[in-house]
C-alpha cells in the first residue's frame, strides 16, 4: 500500500476545536450561544444515533442544542408547524430535519419550509441555487467536508480533472458545483455511466458518492490520484465505502478510509455552518 491515508477524524477534531473557540467569542460578544435545532421523526435506529451524536458535538462546541423527537405518525401539518416555530425562534440559528422522513411526509416540502438563512444543511432550493450561481449561502456539509480534505491534501485545485461518481442533491451535485467553483474540470458520473473506467483514467480527483459497496475498482484509479470515499455501506464484511479501498490505496497518492474519513467532517461542517448562520443573523 502506497497511498497516504487521509485522517478525517483529525481534520474534523481540528475544525470542531476552531469552531468551539469562535462560538465562545460569539457568545461573549452577543450574550447568547449559537443554537442548532435538530428534528427527528420516528425511531430509525441509525438516524437516532446520528441525532444524538450531533447533539453531543453541538454542546461540545459551546453551542446550544435543541432536540425535537416526534412520533413516527407525525402529520405534515404538525411537522410544518414545528419548522415554522423554529424559523421564528431567535435562539435557533440552524435547523436540521434528519432524513429520511417517514413515507407519509413530503421531505421536499419540509426542507423548502426552512428559512434559507437557518438552512445549515444547505438543502433548501434557494441555497442550492446560490451554490450553482456562485452566491454566498449554505453548502451541504458532506461535500463541504470533502472539499476541505481535498484542499488540505492538494492545496490549489485549479486545472485538476475531477470525477464525481454520484448525482444526489445531498452530495454529488453540490460536490460538482464546489469543484467547478474551485476551477477543476468536472465530470459527473453515476450508476448509469458507460465505461466509468475511461473517465476515471483521467481523474486527478475522485469523489465516490454512489451508495454501492466497492463500486469503484482499484484498477480504474489513475496512479497518483486523490480519492475521497463518501460511501458508508453495511455489508457482511462490516462497513465499507463505495471504493475498493485496498485496490485503490495501492495506486492512489491519497485516500480516505471508511470509517474515519469523510464521516467525521460532516458533523464538524454542520457546526461550522451553524456558527456562520449565527453571525449572519446577528449582523
Ligand atoms: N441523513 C443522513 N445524512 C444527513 C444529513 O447530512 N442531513 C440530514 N438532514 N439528514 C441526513
Amino acid at each position: 500500500m502506497t497511498a497516504t491515508i487521509i485522517d478525517g477524524k483529525a481534520a474534523a477534531a481540528a475544525l470542531r476545536a476552531r469552531v468551539g473557540t469562535l462560538a465562545e467569542a460569539f457568545t461573549a460578544d452577543s450574550g447568547r450561544k449559537p443554537g442548532l435545532a435538530v428534528v427527528l421523526v420516528g425511531e430509525d435506529a441509525a438516524s437516532s444515533v446520528y441525532v444524538r451524536n450531533k447533539g453531543k458535538a453541538t454542546l461540545a462546541a459551546n453551542m446550544a442544542s435543541f432536540e425535537h423527537r416526534l412520533p413516527a405518525d407525525t402529520s405534515q401539518a404538525e411537522l410544518i408547524a414545528l419548522v415554522d416555530a423554529l424559523n421564528r425562534d431567535d435562539k435557533v440559528d440552524g435547523i436540521l430535519v434528519q432524513l429520511p422522513l417517514p413515507d407519509q411526509l413530503d421531505a421536499q416540502a419540509v426542507l423548502t419550509r426552512i428559512d434559507p438563512e437557518k438552512d445549515v444543511d444547505g438543502f433548501h432550493p434557494v441555497n442550492a441555487g446560490r451554490l450553482a450561481t456562485g452566491l454566498n449561502g449554505f453548502v451541504p456539509c458532506t461535500p463541504l467536508g470533502c472539499l476541505m480534505l481535498l484542499r488540505d491534501q492538494l492545496g490549489e485545485l485549479a486545472g485538476l480533472n475531477a470525477v464525481v461518481v454520484g448525482r444526489s442533491n445531498i452530495v454529488g451535485k453540490p460536490m460538482a458545483a464546489l469543484l467547478t467553483a474551485a476551477d477543476c474540470t468536472v465530470t459527473i458520473a453515476h450508476s448509469r455511466t458507460r465505461n466509468l473506467a475511461a473517465h476515471l483514467a483521467h481523474a486527478d480527483i475522485v469523489v465516490a458518492a454512489v451508495g454501492r459497496a466497492k463500486f469503484v475498482k482499484g484498477e480504474w484509479i489513475k496512479p497518483g490520484a486523490t480519492v475521497i470515499d463518501v460511501g458508508i455501506n453495511r455489508t457482511e464484511d462490516g462497513l465499507v465505502g463505495d471504493v475498493d479501498f485496498e485496490g485503490a490505496a495501492s495506486v492512489a497518492a491519497a485516500i480516505t478510509p471508511v470509517p474515519g474519513g469523510v464521516g467525521p467532517m460532516t458533523i464538524a461542517c454542520l457546526l461550522r455552518n451553524t456558527l456562520v448562520a449565527a453571525h449572519r443573523r446577528t449582523g
